[in-house]
């Protein structure tokens, strides 16, 4: 059996020593989206990352690091308060690993939400994106190494990472709630540095609608898995050099959180309807 694949198990036993909750869903959330636990799930149980030996713990301020049971409406769902990203120098199978244990729980479907840049010039900071697609550039794919049979096939179809069911679901939902949605594709970035105004030109001309630092590693490594993804930015900021602007991790706190309340209105109720 690889590493990865033992340090995994030995992770969601430890989880499920702890509980015997069974998700149907699996959240992640993004700067700005922190609380949603707290205010938007009726809670049955918390795991703190750094009860489950082994588990790679985040070190960004402002980032949680926990686990959270419970329901939003009657969907049972767990949640990942606080994610790891590739720039705290994490290994990126230990950056996947929050998100295979939630498969290896049981969830079968996952919502991704971040905080991302602009990179189309049509976009404004406060806009939601779903993301339709990816692209990855200065980080491994985290399926490279020994291909874990039990998870997967060694060469996964992509061609539907952010499954088209999933995205016709959220852009229903946020037309119901009267929020509206833009949808594009992501490109996650190493960081931690922001981009230069050069790598955001190349970006865009890859085709690139929003820019990060997380997220299409988590939806690799779930897809592999058979677990249908889908993923919402906030965008939080215009990219480097689209504005005089400088980027500063406060201001995109702030806007995340200033949106926080729609993003929020918008995910209860794509758990409900997905
Ligand atoms: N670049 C990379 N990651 C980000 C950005 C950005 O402009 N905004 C929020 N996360």
């Amino acid at each position: 059996m690889s590493a990865v694949y033992e340090k995994l198990q030995s992770c969601a036993k430890s989880v499920r020593e702890k509980t015997d909750f069974k998700p149907e869903v699996a959240l992640v959330l993004g700067s700005g989206l922190g609380d949603f636990a707290d205010t938007d799930v009726k809670v049955e149980q918390r795991i703190e990352y750094s009860d489950i030996e082994g588990f790679p713990t985040s070190t960004v301020v402002g980032h949680k690091g926990q686990f959270v049971f419970g329901y939003v409406g009657d969907v049972p769902v767990v949640v990942m308060q606080g994610r790891v990203h590739y720039y705290e120098g994490y290994p990126v199978t230990d950056v996947v690993l929050p998100t295979r244990v939630m498969g290896m729980l049981g969830a079968k479907k996952l919502i991704l939400t971040n905080a991302a840049g602009g990179v189309n010039f049509g976009y404004r900071p406060g806009d939601l994106m779903v993301i339709s697609d990816h692209l990855i550039h200065g980080v491994p794919n985290p399926l490279i190494g020994e291909n874990i049979e039990e998870l997967g096939v060694r060469f996964p179809d992509m061609s539907e990472i952010y499954s088209v069911r999933t995205r016709d679901c959220i852009k229903k939902t946020a037309m119901e709630m009267g929020i509206y949605v833009r949808e594009g594709v992501y490109v996650q970035m190493s960081g931690p540095s922001y981009e230069t105004p050069a790598e955001i030109r190349m970006v865009r001309g890859w085709g690139a609608d929003a820019v990060g630092m997380s997220t299409a590693v988590e939806a690799i490594a779930a897809r592999h898995m058979g677990i249908e993804v889908c993923g919402i930015s906030c965008i939080s900021n215009m990219a480097a050099g689209m504005t005089k602007e400088q980027l500063s991790h406060k201001d995109v706190q702030e806007v995340a959180d200033r949106v926080s309340a729609q993003f929020k209105q918008l995910v209860a109720g794509v758990i409900g309807a997905i």
